[in-house]
């Protein structure tokens, strides 16, 4: 692995999956791979689990972690290529990344999209800038399109809990990810990175759910079922992942904010007594109600901390990775 962006930087999911698992049993075995090593975190966005649990897990690793809150205490940085920079940046990625390569070992980096622009936002220039031009392994924490680290999470916690309490009936469980209703425009990158990374693991039937207007990009989402009858692709549900997003067509935009698509106990009665997920952070109520996120059912304080082992694992397969 020479970075960690997406689903294609993996060659073995289960066996990441399995090392995770490792590190969950037993945190500290490979505190001296790290040593004499350090990680920079660079957030040019707000974050609670990526930022914390990264460190975590770095620190658990023998690494010795630095946190740098790019928006909010550094130079305002410039993308683009050849850029005339008369107007508000002040440093070059050119010029910034080289030397945040020589401080780390690894970095990690936090960018959101702006869900202006779809052509820039799903160029990723500002993650594939950090790789070009910082000459060090680059972690996504979460970047314009894809969030790597919560889906692996995501498998992560799917597979211990099947592990634990195996289906009945054996055989592939079913994931359904339905869309749930916000109050403002989200990114597409969770639902994005959950689909692309649940159909490359190919070990579950897996569902979309959305209404109309919708549709995320088909490259994360192909081999997926796609309905707009959430009530059709919950049933027999085995784990059901809820999600906000906004339009990838009609880039950015809210078609509706329709409060009949919120997840609640008696939607539930549909599956297969499924577990319910969501990344985290939740408006309460509006995107799932406080039934379900208070209720048996509920994953997600598992989910988030399982963030921690996801990045252990990450982290340590850079470390060894051959240069
Ligand atoms: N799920 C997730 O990435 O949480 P934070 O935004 O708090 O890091």
């Amino acid at each position: 692995m020479k970075n960690f962006i997406s689903v294609s930087d993996v060659s073995d999911i289960n066996a990441l999956v399995k090392k995770a698992l490792e590190y969950k049993a037993d945190p500290f075995k490979d505190k001296a791979l790290g040593a004499n090593k350090r990680i920079g975190l660079l957030f040019l966005n707000p974050s609670l689990r990526t930022r914390l649990s990264t460190q975590v897990a770095a620190q658990q690793l023998g690494m010795e972690a630095i946190v740098f809150n790019v928006d909010k205490e550094g130079w305002a940085l410039e993308f683009e290529e050849g850029a005339i920079m008369n107007g508000t940046t002040v440093e070059h990625v050119k010029d910034a990344a080289p030397v945040l390569g020589k401080y780390f070992d690894i970095l990690c980096i936090r960018t959101f999209p702006s869900l202006k622009n779809r052509e820039e936002d799903y160029s990723e220039m500002y993650i594939s800038q950090f790789i070009k031009y910082a000459g060090v392994p680059v972690i996504s924490l979460e970047s314009a399109t894809l969030h790597p680290l919560q889906s692996l999470t995501d498998i992560i916690t799917i597979k211990e809990y099947l592990l634990n309490s195996p289906l009945r009936a054996g055989g592939k469980p079913k994931i359904v990810l339905t869309w749930a209703p916000h109050i403002k425009p989200l990114p597409q990158c969770v639902s994005n990175s959950f689909a692309e990374w649940i159909n490359a693991w190919g070990e579950a039937d897996f569902v979309i759910t959305h209404p109309e207007g919708y549709e995320l990009a088909e490259k994360f989402t192909k081999g997926a079922t796609i309905t707009h009858d959430q009530d059709e692709a919950l049933k027999d549900a085995d784990f059901v992942y809820v999600k906000n997003w906004s339009a990838y067509n009609d880039y950015g935009k809210m078609h509706s904010s329709d409060t009949s698509w919120m997840l609640t106990n008696d939607k539930l009665q549909q599956t297969n007594n499924a577990k319910v997920m969501h990344c985290l952070p939740v408006r309460r109520n509006v995107e799932l109600s406080d039934e379900i996120l208070d209720g048996p059912n509920s994953l997600v304080t598992q989910e988030a901390s399982n963030r921690v082992w996801a990045a252990q694992a990450v982290i340590s397969t850079l470390l060894t990775s051959p240069k």
